[in-house]
């Protein structure tokens, strides 16, 4: 029991690792939840600091969730609900990091890293659509919310209503959560779009 309480417990601890903020403090010395969205994520990191910052963001974000599931897995001796909860915890760590007063950002690349680690090929699918849906929408945020609302349609259509379908959508209303003021704006017409320096803090 004690192994995977700490595998829960060191996710958290690596979810919380916010590189959005620790970069844009390291890179110009401000707290990138004061600029643009004010979100501390790889979107909002893009619109601050650029390309090059964000893709590096992106990647390490996605690479807590991979690492989360991972350290599940091994601690947990393959259970599922350890490999999941681990996952869980590492976007809950994202959202609401220990080390930055807990306000992290909406946890899409940790989520990305999560799912496609526990359940590749549902996550591959709903992915592209959510990708075609950014390409076409230019709001990143309506394609990760696609994106977290169909992965668990995925999973049902693939017959899988275990520990990873309930995880799915734990992870889904997460997300749905984080992006409420991003969906009043989309509804609205004044979501930022893909390449805009714009963004009023939320
Ligand atoms: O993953 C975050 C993205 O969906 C929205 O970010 O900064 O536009 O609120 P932002």
């Amino acid at each position: 029991m004690i192994l995977p309480v700490i595998a829960v417990v060191l996710c958290y601890l690596i979810g919380s690792i916010s590189f959005s903020v620790v970069l844009a403090k390291a890179l110009k010395g401000i707290d990138i939840r004061q600029h643009g969205s004010g979100n501390a994520g790889a979107t909002n990191t893009l619109r601050v600091l650029g390309k090059g910052p964000a893709i590096l963001v992106l990647a390490l974000d996605v690479l807590k969730g991979i690492a989360a599931v991972w350290i599940g897995r091994w601690l947990g001796g393959g259970a599922e609900w350890t490999a999941a909860l681990s996952g869980i915890a590492a976007i809950i760590g994202h959202n609401w990091p220990l080390y930055f007063r807990f306000r992290g950002g909406k946890g899409i690349a940790t989520t990305i890293g999560v799912m496609a680690t526990l359940f590749f090929f549902p996550a591959l699918y709903a992915g592209i659509i959510a990708i075609l849906s950014i390409v076409i929408t230019r709001y990143v945020s309506l394609g990760s919310l696609i994106f977290v609302f169909l992965t668990p349609i995925f999973l049902a259509v693939f017959g899988e209503f275990g520990p990873y379908f309930w995880t799915s959508l734990i992870i889904c209303v997460f997300a749905f959560w984080r992006h409420r003021t991003n969906i009043v704006k989309i509804v609205h017409g004044k979501e930022n779009k893909l390449g805009s320096k714009g963004g009023d803090r939320v």
